[in-house]
């Protein structure tokens, strides 16, 4: 089968030779701008991030595409068609790594180390009030990864509520009773933009978000406003909208505010590679390739 990596920003060497070891027989191609239209032509299915706009109408063979990651929003473009499946990876070990970064955030946060972070380079020993060790923690999005970060701040002591967008009880009510809000949702047309000056408004004074999903889910020059105004303590932003983060970005500079580039946890090169030989294995048998999302919803 012919192949294209679409890998950018990573490299597609690391997984070219990663599916080479499990199935050399196919034909694998990487993607680049001046790429030949005619190798394009032949390509069946599609390994990647990022699908650039007008990509897809060049690939008429198009069977399937993978994505290199949990989220598949980057793909979904608007001229892919409807009867091509999506699938994402979908990695215990990623999930377990993003639930690592959520408690080392939510300690943090709810231990203040950055306020002795700031002492400490006052050279001021000062001990202050300590924090209450059973914080509220609502975690926004309850499925492969969201499920697995509600169980390990359980685990050490948080008291954590899922909610979903099928949930009963009201986003702002939960919001209200929460000191520190982590988004695990995927990025839809329903949730982009969800949290907004209005969401913040509804969280409590003093109040902590954490983004391990998609930057488009939060209005950033509203969290900005946020954060400066006092009303909210920070937030943790391991995605953002513009990645990578242009050097201008307004989000650098907010006290509070904790940016890290896209690094919670990826899921491994060989994970990756091994279940989207599963899934060529699949389509060669006309079967249905594994870990495929609903098209209509999104995820
Ligand atoms: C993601 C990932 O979807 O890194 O963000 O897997």
């Amino acid at each position: 089968m012919k192949i294209l990596l679409l890998t950018h920003p990573m490299p597609p060497e690391p997984f070219a030779a990663a599916i080479r070891a499990l199935a050399p027989q196919h034909e694998l191609l990487a993607f680049h701008p001046g790429i030949d239209p005619a190798a394009l032509s032949g390509v069946e299915v599609v390994l990647g991030w990022q699908m650039p706009r007008g990509l897809p109408g060049r690939m008429p063979k198009l069977r399937w595409v993978c994505a290199v990651a949990a989220g598949v929003d980057k793909l979904l473009v608007e001229d892919l068609p409807a009867a091509v499946p999506v699938s994402r990876i979908v990695d215990v070990d990623q999930a377990e790594g993003i639930a690592q970064f959520v408690v080392l955030m939510a300690l943090r946060h709810a231990r203040a180390l950055p306020m002795y972070e700031v002492q400490q380079r006052e050279r001021r020993w000062r001990r202050q009030p300590v924090a209450a060790v059973r914080s509220r923690v609502a975690v926004l999005g309850t499925g492969a990864m969201g499920g697995v970060v509600l169980g390990l701040l359980r685990t050490v002591g948080f008291e954590a509520r899922g909610w979903s967008r099928r949930s009963r009880e009201p986003l702002e009510s939960l919001l209200a009773e929460s000191d520190i809000v982590v988004c695990a949702l995927p990025l839809t047309a329903q949730t982009r933009d969800m949290l907004d000056a209005r969401a913040f408004a509804a969280m409590p004074a003093g109040s902590y978000l954490i983004n391990i999903a998609r930057g488009g889910h939060v209005v950033e020059a509203d969290l900005i406003a946020a954060v400066r105004s006092g009303h909210l303590g920070g937030a943790a932003l391991d995605v953002q909208r513009h990645e990578p983060m242009a050097p201008d970005d307004p989000l650098w500079d907010v006290p509070g505010i904790t940016i890290t580039p896209h690094i919670a946890a990826q899921p491994s090169t060989e994970t990756i590679a091994a279940q989207f030989v599963e899934g060529l294995h699949c389509l060669e048998r006309g079967a249905p390739p594994p870990q495929t999302i609903d098209r209509e919803r999104g995820y």
